[in-house]
């Protein structure tokens, strides 16, 4: 059924915010720009459903941004968390809580011998890359254009043409003398890497990774770039630093590392570890992570660190995640990505579809992308048109076209089958404007 939504309240509460926040937010995709529209506000979600302020239901694909693989408030963590709230919120000193995650996650990720919690997955990548420079004693690090590893200054720098830009930085208050030290390569180009290696080769402290990279239209590693990667960094003494933040515990039981069956030096997690609570880690082998304070002399802290009530929602959300619970995502993303197929070409749509594990792509072009070049290509306008469809028929995709979809135990094949339906009716609509 197609209705018209009604988001007046969210209009409003927006008008309010853009006085007292920049654009309105604490955090830019939030504003719906690249949509064009107002942004919703959130009053709360159940499951695979999210409800705004002005009463609107929708089957939400955002999940927070991924960390919620088991829908909103999830029963077996709203419980955990209400019992854990009520003997204190924070305490700065040790707590078991912490034990059990990093006993969890060290199980499920074995590269991950020993761990550091931290507050959010940029902390993790900016921790992590002080930690490769303090262990090898290089400098430079080598990111891919397009992949997204936090805010922090040395990793706001993307593309550049030619085969490798020596870091300019993409944001003005990033000086350039902290950005020299980063070289950004294309994505899934091994000639481009072998090239950067043989020129820098002594003085690169880290290659860092996304391996889906879920900011750029979920365009999946070839696995053969990764080993590459290894490759590289083993020879030449640098550190492979795995950038899970969004694939941990999402793209497969054993996260990215296990589908790829890769062995990074270092890894760094955040998002569903925290169960949806502001978390991030890193942790990778013991030689390298005993190097950190008070261990070893490269300080890392945090007051909020290891927070009980994060460790609690994490380790609920982990440890309730089973192979079957993957099985069952892929089973849906599936269907997803096949019916979505299916109704696009009936409209004369193109959509290119990707997928790794239970991680998905979409994007409205007919060439398949390899690259962070390849995704700036996608066609914006399409996607603004397709967004606005499917929100008015209680679909909430993620509001930008290089965002990754997420999907969770809570969704249903009834959920999947409504957002097809939803999707040929706005790919008809769309296709009667081409
Ligand atoms: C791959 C990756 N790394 C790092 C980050 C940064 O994490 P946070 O937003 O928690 O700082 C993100 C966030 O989306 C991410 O997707």
């Amino acid at each position: 059924m197609v209705f018209k939504i009604n988001t007046q309240q969210s209009t409003e509460a927006f008008e309010i915010a853009k006085q007292l926040m920049p654009g309105g937010v604490n955090s830019p995709v939030r504003a719906f720009q690249s949509v064009g529209i107002d942004p919703i506000f959130i009053s709360h979600g159940i499951g695979s459903k999210i409800y705004d302020i002005d009463g609107n239901r929708y089957i939400d694909y955002i999940l927070s941004w991924g960390p919620l693989i088991h829908g909103h408030a999830d029963k077996d963590v709203a419980s955990a968390l209400l019992e854990a709230i009520k003997k204190g919120t924070s305490f700065g000193l040790p707590t078991l809580q912490e034990n059990k995650l990093a006993q969890l996650i060290t199980t499920r990720i074995p590269s991950i011998e020993k761990i550091r919690m931290v507050n959010s997955g940029t902390e993790a990548t900016m921790s992590a890359i002080r930690l490769a420079r303090g262990f090898t004693g290089k400098n430079i690090i080598v990111k891919f254009e397009g992949n997204y590893h936090g805010h922090s200054d040395h990793l706001l720098v993307k593309a550049g043409s030619g085969i490798a830009t020596l870091g300019l930085p993409d944001c003005p208050g990033v000086p350039l003398e902290i950005t020299k030290n980063t070289i950004s390569v294309p994505y899934n180009n091994i000639e481009a890497l072998s090239s950067v290696f043989h020129t820098y080769g002594s003085e690169i402290a880290a290659v860092i990774v996304e391996p889906f990279a879920g900011n750029m239209a979920g365009i999946p590693a070839d696995p053969e770039f990764l080993q590459t990667i290894r490759l590289f960094t083993s020879k030449y003494g640098a550190l492979f630093i795995l950038d899970e933040v969004m694939t941990g515990f999402r793209i497969a039981y054993h996260s990215a590392q296990g589908l790829y069956n890769i062995q990074p030096d270092l890894t760094c997690l955040g998002k569903i570890i925290g169960g949806g609570m502001p978390v991030g880690a890193y942790g990778g082998r013991k030689e390298i992570m005993n190097l950190i304070a008070p261990e070893g002399n490269i300080y890392q802290a945090g007051t909020l660190s290891g927070n009980p009530i994060a460790m609690v929602a994490g380790y609920t959300t982990i440890n309730k995640l089973t192979y079957d619970s993957y099985n069952y995502i892929e089973e849906l993303s599936d269907r997803l990505i096949q019916g979505l197929s299916t109704v696009a070409s009936k409209s004369n749509i193109s959509l290119m579809t990707t997928k790794a594990g239970t991680m998905i792509g979409l994007s409205f072009t007919d060439k398949p992308l390899q690259n962070f070049d390849d995704a700036r290509k996608i066609d914006s306008e399409m996607f603004r048109h397709f967004y606005v469809e499917m929100l008015k028929q209680g679909i909430l995709l993620p509001p930008s076209q290089y965002e990754s979809i997420f999907l969770s135990t809570a969704h249903s094949i009834h959920d999947i089958d409504q957002t097809i339906n939803a999707a040929d009716i706005a790919f008809q609509r769309m296709s009667a404007f081409l």
